[in-house]
């Protein structure tokens, strides 16, 4: 891509003086007079260094989707709102897939290319850096899923009769363009059509449903700013049940029939788990709750999505279901900045399910910690410095995650810890962070140098010799 276009406008002979003067000879840059550069293709996440892309900042995706499951086409329009950190004269977004039928910038059609999973959007004029704009994408096609490094399978997961969309890391890029980096999270509002009869679930609230001409569509608003990676959708034949916690919060689940019966005395115990959790860690971070489940063969893993988690009936159990709540603070409201800081999340979730195993089941926090320091599968690399990207949801991720933070409450003692564990939360509720960040925070608030500690279990390579 280059950063020169024909001039549209004439330009002033001063004008192409001065441009001659500083080195730019040949740009004129764009109708409002910015000399942009293409925003960057990538943003260098250390393990997935193309995934996002630079020059901008997404504030939010209104999605309007069409999904048939007898043709296994997915039609949609992405309106995606955000503000340019640079002058751009182009930006990227990341698409797998689909094709491309037309693209505007603040109205005006834009020039596109595709290449890889990278899509290039070039506007008629450059955008100024701070300006809000507003591209809209028209796609259409059959998504396909992606295979993860770790050989999962993600995305765009079609199955009879419906489809269930799940992203981490990478998976959302089969069913709307976007920054799908963790560190752009906006709002979104999610409106699919799907056949009368169906149902189509998403994040967040439903705000509207109605059907005409044999065709239902339903709108879901996330008004939580939620990483790409954490979006959802779920078509099929779907009982969708709504009710509330004590508290008032909505609970929103959906389940297959083949698996509601199975799955039903569990759901009933969200509210019980939504409210143990507030303890524990704080204001939960969302306006509504909930649980999607599906047939095991449907999906491979469970997935935090933000706000209604999804499960395969087979891991639809009490230890991932808090898991999966718990990862509404830990990694969907305090959201890692790359993909290297993934222990910030798993480690927190893993201890959550340390947690209420102790009170649940009387089954001591420090024998859960003594139980997964003996096991050697757990020490094949440090939890913050995962060797690559097939690593990031391997065992020490999880268990020396979980380790460390065993480890700094020792260190500080219950009560402080406890208090850095919420305090967390709040500090960057609706954010991101890295591990820089936590190790900082957990110094400042309990006044100790905790250096050794982070360097050996939180970088070390070697299993320490005594628990
Ligand atoms: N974050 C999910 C969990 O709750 C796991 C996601 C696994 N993703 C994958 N590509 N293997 O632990
Ligand atoms: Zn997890």
């Amino acid at each position: 891509m280059h950063s020169c276009r024909p001039a549209r406008t004439a330009v002033p002979a001063a004008a192409v003086a001065l441009l001659l003067v500083t080195g730019s000879a040949g740009c004129t840059g764009g109708g409002a007079g910015v000399q942009g550069t293409p925003g960057a293709a990538g943003l260098r996440d250390p393990l997935f260094p193309k995934l996002g892309n630079g020059g901008y900042d997404v504030r939010h995706y209104g999605l309007t989707l069409g999904y048939d499951p007898a043709t296994g086409r997915l039609k949609g329009t992405a309106e995606i709102t955000a503000r340019a950190t640079q002058d751009l004269s182009a930006f990227h977004l990341d698409l797998r897939g689909m094709t491309v039928h037309g693209a505007t910038v603040d109205g005006a059609a834009a020039a596109t290319n595709r290449a890889g999973d990278e899509l290039t959007v070039r506007p008629r004029d450059d955008i100024e850096k701070g300006a809000k704009f507003r591209t809209v994408i028209r796609y259409s096609g059959t998504p396909r899923p992606v295979t993860n490094p770790d050989e999962s399978q993600e995305g765009w997961l079609a199955s009879e009769g419906g489809a269930l969309a799940v992203g981490e890391p990478t998976g959302s890029s089969t069913w709307f363009p976007g920054n799908h980096h963790p560190s752009d999270k906006a709002t979104y509002d999610i409106e699919v059509t799907v056949p009368a009869g169906l149902k189509a679930v998403s994040n967040g609230e439903l705000t509207s449903e109605r059907t005409r001409g044999g065709k239902t569509t339903f709108v879901w608003r996330s008004k939580q700013p939620m990483a790409g990676y954490l979006a959802t959708l779920a078509v099929g034949d779907f009982r969708v049940a709504s009710s509330r916690t004590p508290a008032g919060l909505p609970v929103i689940t959906a389940v297959d029939p083949s698996v509601a019966e199975d799955s039903a005395e569990l759901l009933g115990r969200i509210p019980e788990i939504m409210k143990w959790g507030t303890e524990k860690f704080g204001p939960y971070p969302f306006s509504s709750t909930g649980a999607i489940v599906v047939p095991t063969d449907e999906v491979a893993y469970a997935l935090e999505t933000q706000s209604r988690p999804v499960f395969p009936q087979e891991q639809f159990d009490e230890p991932t279901l808090v898991h999966e709540i718990a990862h509404q603070w830990f990694g969907n409201s305090v959201s890692p900045a790359s993909w290297q800081d993934i222990w910030l999340n798993e480690g927190f979730a893993t201890y959550a399910e340390w947690l209420w195993a102790e009170e649940a089941d009387g089954t001591p926090v420090e024998e859960s910690y003594e139980e997964a320091f003996a096991d050697d599968g757990n020490w094949a690399f440090p939890p913050a410095g995962p060797p690559g990207a097939e690593d990031i949801f391997a065992r020490p991720v999880y268990m020396r995650g979980a380790m460390v933070l065993h480890k700094v409450r020792e260190a500080v003692g219950d009560e402080r810890f406890f208090s850095v564990v919420k305090g967390w939360a709040a500090k960057h509720r609706h954010g991101n962070a890295t591990t820089d960040d936590f190790t900082a925070y957990v110094e400042k608030e309990s006044g100790k140098d905790l250096t050794e500690l982070w360097d050996v279990w939180l970088y070390g390579e070697e299993k320490p010799a005594r628990p």
